[in-house]
């Protein structure tokens, strides 16, 4: 994977206003996930998507992103404000972290594919603003029917859970960040997970801290970029 410049569209100008249409057939609360042939019919399947409740307050649905057969996937939490609004993954704070730190690793944004355990954004509102809410184990769970149709339809060799709730629904039960980080374990067949921090657990360190975890957060993304080689992608 080569260095080059990170481009994202533009976030929207404006919220969307939800409609009220009913959910697509097949992504209701209670029946099967469809089974989707291609990556672009994602978009529009995420945002009907009523498995759970998040729907009701989000903007849309953040459908996941990025070269279609990349060997590296990204996973994170859930859209936070701006990627609510924008309706793309890792556009806000904790993107600007993670681009900086993928840039400095080498490994261009372009050549992978950038998703979340959860597609809608989970949010208490206080006054204006729109404070994060971490999502709740169902919500993750239900959610990951659409992780599971990205998976199979990029077929990464790698996928990089940041965070312990990326974690979670990429292995599919708890692990502590601390115990997992810096290898990658066998996930199936073809793919292996390597799980380490959030971006945005950067954001809430001390300054001086925060350099040495970004170092440390840069490092490792520099040993997944080794790894991927030493696998041939
Ligand atoms: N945090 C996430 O986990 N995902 C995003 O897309 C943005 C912030």
């Amino acid at each position: 994977m080569s260095m080059a410049a990170t481009t994202h569209p533009s976030p929207l100008p404006q919220r969307r206003a939800r409609s009220s249409r009913p959910a697509l057939a097949g992504v209701g609360k209670t029946e099967p996930l469809p089974v989707l042939h291609a990556l672009s019919e994602l978009r529009e399947a995420v945002d009907h998507c009523r498995r759970c409740t998040l729907w009701r307050a989000a903007t849309q649905g953040v459908p996941g992103e990025g070269a279609p057969h990349a060997p590296l996937m990204l996973v994170g939490e859930q859209p936070g404000d701006s990627e609510d609004l924008a309706g793309h993954p890792f556009v806000g704070p904790a993107g600007a972290v993670l681009d900086r730190a993928l840039a400095d690793a080498g490994i261009e944004r372009r050549a992978i594919y950038v998703t979340n355990a959860v597609k809608h954004f989970k949010y208490e509102q206080r006054g204006k603003r729109r404070l994060h809410m971490k999502p709740s184990i169902a919500e993750i769970a239900a959610c990951n029917g659409w992780l599971r149709e990205e998976l199979r339809l990029v077929r990464p060799k790698l996928v990089l859970g940041l965070g312990a709730s990326a974690a979670r629904a990429v292995l599919g039960r708890a692990v502590t960040i601390t115990s997992m980080r810096g290898k990658a374990v066998p996930l199936d067949e073809t793919t292996h997970a390597w799980i380490t921090i959030h971006p945005s657990y950067l954001l809430r360190m001390p300054e001086e801290a925060r350099r040495i975890e970004i170092d440390r957060f840069t490092d490792e993304l520099r040993a997944v970029r080794q790894w991927l080689r030493a696998h041939g992608a």
